[in-house]
């Protein structure tokens, strides 16, 4: 069982989880998640730790509300509560080597994810500009961000309740195209990473690709057990078949076979956007 040292809501719909697992905090490296199951029965979510602390065994956790059992945890567990399971860390690391100079680009919650690589690699000598492109309500981890790296943009898009749910996500694609396109018109980059939705990802991708930048992705499919067992995190890249939790899950966005990753994941999306809306109703 793992303690939740201290919880607290940071934006609209994100919950920071501080839980003591030392098994974890000892191991983790940048670009590694863990699976949880919060409850019994529970069904299980894959997350990214976002700092830890080897000695005292505790790693934090941002977890964003978007479904049953993310409002259950948000609702029901108590600081001095215990998430029942946490299996990891799974996953490869990212490579720690110097790039150069990095955009590491999180749209919405992505930039949890993206934060202890960009640290990480900023510490090795690169020189690393994080992007963060989100609903105004939802920004998280500015301060810490900006401790952490060279620069730390924020483009916070304004929620338009006159819109319904897809067009208001549609406004965070553009504004995202849009900025990526516009600062790599301006400067040069060696390295573009991303974590985000599957379909902002490769939005953002036609636009590097315009400028011929490297760029690597994290990608998320659904996940189950996290160990190349259940086969539901399939996704195609450079023509052949990888599971994103033990291939991954960083892969070259060149070589993502994109159509289907978004076609697999898109039977998802309405009920996600769905639930969601009526969550913010
Ligand atoms: Fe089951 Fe990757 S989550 S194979």
């Amino acid at each position: 069982m793992y303690k939740i040292l201290e919880k607290k809501e940071i934006a609209m719909r994100n919950t920071w989880y501080k839980v003591h697992a030392p098994h974890v905090a000892r191991k983790v490296q940048p670009g590694q998640f863990v699976i949880i199951r919060a409850f019994e029965n529970g069904e299980r979510i894959p997350l990214t730790p976002v700092m830890w602390d080897r000695e005292d065994g505790w790693i934090v956790l941002v977890v964003f509300t978007r479904g049953r059992t993310t409002m259950r945890m948000a609702a029901e567990l108590k600081e001095g509560d215990e998430i029942l399971n946490i299996a990891g860390p799974l996953g490869n690391p990212v490579p720690m080597k110097k790039f150069g100079k990095i955009l590491a680009i999180g749209a919405y919650t992505g930039i949890v994810e993206v934060f202890p690589i960009a640290k990480a690699w900023q510490e090795l000598g690169n020189d690393v500009t994080t992007l963060n492109v989100t609903f105004e309500p939802m920004v998280v981890l500015k301060e810490e961000l900006e401790g952490a790296v060279s620069r730390h943009i924020v483009e916070p898009v304004p929620i338009d309740p006159n819109l319904d749910f897809p067009a208001n996500m549609r406004n965070v694609t553009k504004r995202l195209t849009e900025k990526v396109h516009e600062m790599l018109e301006k400067e040069g980059f060696d390295l573009v990473f991303m974590v985000g939705p599957a379909g902002d990802q490769r939005a953002v991708f036609n636009v590097v690709k315009e400028f011929g930048v490297p760029m690597k992705v994290d990608l998320h499919p659904i996940m189950v057990d996290g160990t190349g067992m259940c086969g539901a995190c399939r996704v195609t890249v450079g023509g052949e078949v990888k599971f994103a939790c033990i291939d991954g899950p960083e892969f070259d966005a060149y070589q993502v076979a994109w159509d289907e990753l978004i076609a697999r994941s898109g039977y998802y999306t309405d009920l996600e956007a769905k639930a969601m809306q009526e969550y913010m109703k």
